[in-house]
């Protein structure tokens, strides 16, 4: 099957720096210039961009374009190290604040912090750190794409034999995804949407079945979008609708991306996700996580030890689409859902799934289970 064409959550020319403005999407395609660090902090806060990987790559390529500029007009930034060194950290840590859970942003900030140190220690010269750290900060986006479709394909591989090994044929596969997780939340092809492609474009897939993902409608509004685009045979749910489908609908496996996975293999994901975690264990359906070895954070021991995000209640409230019936004209429309000057709203952006509801992690470099009788994960052989 050929291949279609995904979106595209970051595009750059040159030095120019735009992001599909998510917010508006589907009903609008607005491309928005990002011009300095702070844009970026405020499109990733303000979930212009969003999805763990993407917001990572954003961040990065604002900050090489922003060290680059400062590299280019002030000889006395680049006359000393240290200089260099106070400028970096100073935008790396401001970077590092605009969204807690997803820690691929943490990755790419730690990941330049190293370069920046070794540089140093190599005695290169100012000039000579930023190229570096320029180059290193294209990598982290550069590299995105690639270890997608590895994961994807090691994800898909293993997912088609499991069921095979269950008694199933592994062909017309039917799989639920919570969230987005595809082009737009990444740099290209995606993590759990990316093997749901995968598994498209092998002729394995019958139908990907996707949550709306209230109340930003990631799912609704984006994953929608993609799998359209692609032309992948799809079906929405409400997030309420996940025990109906399971009773009602032969589904193969639950895939789903991540932001933040503990060592034990805690999962902190998209708000719902536990939800399907838990009624898949029920109905005993494969719960897979698709993620890059940087969503991994080996320092935090488990679940307990993941800062979940609470994003502003209002978001809560509100709802974004297009008028309905259309009026031709307008494409945009934001509609309040909940009485004015409603109080008590809970709206944690993210939750987390024990390891023992999970049945696989895979990343770029392979798949890990559970060793039988054990209810964490050892992901030493996938990070
Ligand atoms: O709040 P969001 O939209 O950034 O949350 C996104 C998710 O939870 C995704 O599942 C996760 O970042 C993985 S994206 C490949």
């Amino acid at each position: 099957m050929t291949a279609k064409l995904g979106l595209t959550s970051i595009r750059t020319t040159g030095d120019k720096i735009e992001i599909v403005n998510q917010l508006l999407l589907p009903h609008a395609t607005e491309f928005i210039e990002i011009k300095s660090v702070e844009d970026a902090h405020e499109a990733i806060k303000s979930m212009k961009i969003r999805g763990a990987p993407a917001i990572a790559s954003l961040a990065a390529l604002a900050f090489a374009a922003d060290l680059a500029r400062a590299s280019k007009s002030s000889a006395e930034f680049v006359s000393s190290p240290e200089s260099v060194r106070k400028y970096v950290e100073d935008k790396l840590a401001y970077l590092y604040t605009a969204r807690p859970t997803a820690v691929n942003l943490g990755a790419a900030t730690r990941r330049l912090t190293a370069t920046l140190e070794s540089s140093i220690a190599a005695g290169k010269d100012g000039q000579a750190i930023c190229a570096d750290l320029i180059a290193e900060a294209h990598k982290v986006d550069a590299e995105d794409v690639g270890r997608n479709k590895k994961m994807s394909q090691w994800g898909g591989e293993w997912l088609v034999d499991h069921v095979k090994q269950n008694g199933g044929s592994g062909n017309e596969l039917n799989l639920l995804t919570v969230c987005n997780t595809g082009s737009l939340a990444t740099s290209g092809y995606g993590t759990a949407l990316g093997l749901i492609t995968y598994l498209h474009e092998t002729g394995k897939l019958a139908t990907a079945y996707f949550t709306q993902t209230t109340p930003y409608h990631q799912g609704s509004r984006l994953t929608a979008l993609e799998l359209q685009t692609l032309e992948i045979p799809s079906v929405m749910i409400c997030d309420t609708m996940v025990g109906s489908l399971f009773q009602h609908h032969n589904i193969h496996a639950v895939v789903v991306g991540a932001d933040r996975i503990a060592k034990n293999g805690d999962t902190a994901n998209k708000i719902g996700t536990y939800n399907a975690a838990v009624i898949a264990a029920r109905h005993k359906i494969p719960f897979i996580v698709v993620a890059p070895i940087s969503t991994v954070d080996l320092a935090v021991a488990d679940g307990s030890g993941i800062p979940i995000e609470q994003r502003p209640a209002i978001e809560a409230c509100l709802v974004r689409g297009a008028l309905y019936p259309s009026d031709g004209e307008s494409k945009q429309a934001v509609v309040m859902i909940t009485p004015p000057g409603l109080k008590g709203i809970y709206n944690p952006s993210f939750d987390v799934t024990p390891a023992e509801l999970i049945t696989a992690i895979v990343t770029e470099k392979g798949v890990a289970t559970r060793r039988p009788g054990e209810l964490v994960f050892d992901l030493s052989n996938v990070v």
